[in-house]
């Protein structure tokens, strides 16, 4: 019998090179908050603190995409303030931030549906977007009303109206088609799940769970998770 086609991308971390492209499920904020007595959305602006000290400290090293989870798809079931404070925090954020990450030469994706937030932050995405869009330096994709499964779904019914569902047909159009594989996945915060972030871009990526609490993530704990994919063979189903 003929070896099928392989379909996954081989990532970096083979021959002992540093991930490319390292994920992020960013959480915590709310036990951040907790466990100081404060208000969830202090946890959210801590939250937002850790992003800009984590994107600075990625310049000169060779992470080429870094892939944040801000929204998930299922956050709409917070409360309508939790949500408001989110926006806002979001729109602060673009408008504070975005000189400096042009700047430094960030290219700034979504992935998910960013339509869906309220039109004031649409117009600033859409604006940041274009104004990063040819921006050569680390690709800084955050993810915004975002679910893997639909995701997913979306991408293999555009597959099927092109004719040709495949491994590499259904990747072709998923949100992340135009990104580096997904080498190293981190997760905050003790929990042991990936709630529908990257389900079919995690295939082979190598997991990463810390008991860190988002607000209290630094770039020497996101370090330390580099050294460890370093330290991890890659097999992709060989030997
Ligand atoms: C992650 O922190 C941020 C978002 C999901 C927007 P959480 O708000 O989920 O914090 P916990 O899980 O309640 O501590
Ligand atoms: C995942 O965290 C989404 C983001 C970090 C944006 P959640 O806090 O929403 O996930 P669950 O509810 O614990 O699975
Ligand atoms: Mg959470």
């Amino acid at each position: 019998m003929p070896a099928p086609s392989v379909s996954i991308a081989k990532g970096g971390g083979t021959h002992g090179a540093g991930p490319r492209h390292v994920a992020i499920i960013m959480d915590g904020n709310g036990r951040w908050a907790k466990k100081r007595l404060l208000p969830r959305a202090m946890g959210h602006r801590k939250g937002v603190e850790a992003v800009r000290k984590l994107v600075r400290s990625l310049r000169g090293t060779g992470i080429d995409a870094l892939t944040l989870y801000a929204f998930s798809s299922e956050n709409w079931k917070r409360t309508e303030e939790e949500i408001a404070d989110l926006t806002t925090l979001m729109k602060h954020f673009i408008r504070s931030d975005l000189g400096e990450m042009i700047e430094n030469g960030v290219k700034l994706r979504i992935i998910g549906d960013h339509s869906a937030f309220d039109p004031e932050a649409v117009a600033l995405i859409d604006d940041a977007l274009a104004r990063t869009a040819h921006n050569t330096g680390t690709v800084l994709t955050v993810a915004l009303n975002y679910g893997a499964q639909q995701e997913i779904a979306r991408a293999a019914a555009a597959a099927a109206q092109a004719g040709v569902v495949t491994v590499d047909t259904i990747s072709a159009h998923l949100d992340t088609a135009d990104l580096p594989p997904l080498d190293l996945l981190i997760r905050t915060s003790g929990e042991i799940r990936l709630s529908n972030f990257l389900l079919w871009q995690a295939a082979y990526a190598e997991l990463y769970f810390t008991d860190v609490l988002w607000p209290d993530f630094t770039p020497e704990h996101f370090q330390e998770a580099v050294a460890s994919f370093g330290a991890r063979e890659r097999r992709y189903g060989g030997r």
